[in-house]
């Protein structure tokens, strides 16, 4: 009868390890079985254990990964590093946070995070043939929409080196490294965009990236950002920042489109939406994207 109970026992905490695995948090059974309660909540104690030790490994795996992609940064953009910059935030992003940020989104599956957006977005610009990104980082945008859709003639303005360096190495992109307050490409695009990047320009210098976009646009610009209500400043970027001067904000949540929209009346608001969701309305935080159609142009007289 105890061999049967015992083996009864072991089974359902075999059960338990296989469901929960080492992901498990401190499980509080309360079971008349007081042995049963007794055997899962030492195992649920060992799993928690586990996964502490883990979870600290993993981070000074992150700490470590963060130091040697700061030396490589040094030793491959030295002149970058020690260079002058207009602000801030333009440091932070062409220095060591704009390494690391590169090492951690080289491991990215951007397949699983980035097309099911890019497809409800693509729908809602027809009759475009060429995209420029604004900050396109190693490319993940660019490599998604490639992918759902290779006939796109792709561009993009990076400020990091090291980003730029890795962009390059897609075939199907032109990447010009420069800021977007005042980089030039040349050309027009049927349609221009940023996802992220908006929230890391300095305020001054947001209606300068607004100007830039609405003179490399021939058709259409999106704005895929955080959104809040009012401005709001955020102070550093989490666990990746280095290189920041303290009492800077680095992240600003704000109403996009509306800032864009009161700058440039005469483009029309097409279509928007929280993610894979058009038309849902943004709550704080969100990543809200917003496209804009440019105005008809005045058949001159
Ligand atoms: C949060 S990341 C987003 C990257 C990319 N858009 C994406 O969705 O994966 C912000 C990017 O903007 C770039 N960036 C920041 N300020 C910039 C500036 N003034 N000019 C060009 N790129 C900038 C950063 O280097 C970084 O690659």
């Amino acid at each position: 009868m105890q061999n049967k109970r015992s083996s009864v026992i072991h089974k359902t905490v075999r059960r338990v390890k296989s469901i929960f695995g080492f992901r498990t948090r401190y499980l509080q059974l309360e079971s008349r079985n007081e042995l049963l309660e007794k055997k899962v909540n030492e195992l649920s104690k060992g799993l928690n254990r586990l996964r502490y030790r883990h979870e600290r490994q993993t981070s000074k795996a992150h700490e470590r990964i963060g130091v040697l992609t700061d030396l490589l940064g040094e030793l491959m953009y030295p002149d970058n590093v020690n260079k002058q910059f207009d602000t801030a935030q333009d440091k932070v992003w062409s220095t060591h946070h704009g390494f690391r940020y590169v090492t951690h989104h080289l491991g990215e599956d951007w397949k699983l995070t980035r097309i099911p957006y890019w497809e409800v977005i693509l729908d809602n610009v027809p009759e475009c043939h060429s995209i420029l990104e604004f900050g396109c980082n190693i490319g993940s945008n660019l490599k998604a929409i490639n992918l759902i859709n290779p006939n796109y003639d792709l561009s993009g303005i990076e400020i990091n080196p090291f980003a730029v360096d890795q962009v390059r190495k897609l075939p199907f992109v032109k990447a010009e490294e420069g800021s977007i307050v005042n980089h030039d490409m040349g050309d027009k695009y049927d349609f221009v965009f940023s996802r992220g990047v908006l929230i890391h320009i300095n305020r001054e210098d947001l209606p300068v990236v607004f100007d830039n976009m609405v003179k490399h646009s021939r058709k259409y610009i999106m704005l895929f950002e955080n959104y809040n209500d009012e401005d709001e400043a955020l102070d550093g970027y989490g666990k990746l920042v280095t290189g920041g001067e303290s009492g800077e904000s680095y992240q600003f949540w704000a109403n996009y489109p509306k800032l864009f929209k009161s700058q440039h009346p005469d483009w029309e608001l097409i279509s928007s939406g929280v993610r894979t969701e058009k038309g849902r309305t943004p709550v704080k935080g969100d990543l809200y994207w917003a496209i804009f159609k440019a105005p008809e142009e005045q058949p001159s007289e």
